[in-house]
């Protein structure tokens, strides 16, 4: 396994596996009261240039079950919010810390992150892709329908960075996936291209109901993004249709299963009916950040693992 995990093409299908098997360890342990703390002693920096419910409050409650320390860096409140290069706190934090996680805008910050800092970097979103999320999700999934292999995911809506990281992860996996988005809203060419060389195992339209037949899992994300709000409005005439609705369900495999990273716009990408029908499986998803994500900082940050 690589040193970061900046985006979901850093991990081979072993490294998910791997993860994904400690996920369910951890999730275990918790339910039986058996603590571990592979952590002590160490402590995240935790820099968000965006909001975060779930992102936040799993990885600080994941540091602090582990036995470690996290701190909540807001950009609003670091000199990077008023133009400290990003090389130079890298390398400043790097003799303070033993991990970062970052969740902001560019995904080149991210990188720049990696580059100059000499301690593992990990990606809690960027403009281009949410790979914490995705193990989260690959975690439910497997949870729910045992393994990957044949599965058929679809993803309805924007080819944001849920569905660049759903893409690599899911065809990493073994399974078939199928994307519907408007043609103005394609996912990255970067990870068109990863999705070509699975042939016939990816798919993308423009319409939802192809996408969605005979699938095992649908997923969806808002039309929106953070930072993409004055766009909200253009967004919604261009994702009319882009709903995952009972019309999508009826087109799916009867056993569906329905994730939603949340926050969720009921109405728009999803209905209500749909939500509510699929709530424990949303919200499982939504645990499963917990487990996932602790398994991802022990897998960069023990100290024996390294
Ligand atoms: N799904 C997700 O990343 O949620 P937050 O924005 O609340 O962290
Ligand atoms: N695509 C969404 C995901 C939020 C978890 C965003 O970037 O705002």
């Amino acid at each position: 396994m690589k040193k970061h995990l900046l985006k979901m093409s850093d991990l081979s299908r072993e490294d998910i596996t791997n993860i994904l098997n400690l996920a369910d360890q951890l999730k275990y342990e918790r339910a039986h009261g058996i603590t571990h703390h592979r952590l002590a002693g160490q402590t995240l920096g935790m820099i968000f240039q965006k909001s975060s419910t779930r992102t936040r409050v799993s990885f600080e409650t994941g540091m602090y079950q582990l036995g470690g320390n996290a701190l909540f860096l807001s950009s609003r409140d670091l000199q990077i919010g008023r133009g400290e290069p990003v090389q130079d706190t890298a390398r400043v934090l790097s003799r303070y810390l033993d991990g970062i996680m970052i969740r902001t805008f560019e995904q080149k910050e991210v990188e720049d992150l990696a580059s100059y800092g000499s301690i593992p970097i990990i990606n809690g979103l960027t403009d281009y892709c949410h790979p914490c999320q995705v193990l989260a999700d690959l975690m439910t999934v497997r949870e729910y329908k045992g393994q990957f292999d044949g599965l058929k995911m679809a993803y309805i809506g924007d080819g944001n960075n849920m569905a660049n990281s759903l893409i690599v992860g899911g065809l990493t996996v073994g399974m078939k996936v199928s994307i519907a988005c408007p043609d103005d809203y394609r996912p990255h060419p970067d990870v068109l291209a990863f999705a070509k060389g699975y042939g016939d195992s990816f798919s993308i339209t423009n319409k939802p109901v192809e996408a969605a037949a005979g699938a095992d899992v649908l997923f969806t994300d808002v039309w929106a993004s953070m930072g993409q709000e004055g766009e909200a409005e253009i967004r919604k005439k261009a994702f009319e249709g882009y709903c995952i609705d009972d019309s999508i369900i009826e087109a799916a495999n009867p056993e569906v299963m329905v994730q939603h990273c949340l926050p969720a716009h009921r109405g728009e990408e999803i209905t209500e009916k749909v939500f509510e029908a699929h709530a424990a499986e949303i919200f499982d998803e939504a645990e499963n950040r917990l487990h996932a994500q602790k398994a991802v900082l022990v897998k960069l940050m023990e100290k024996q693992a390294q």
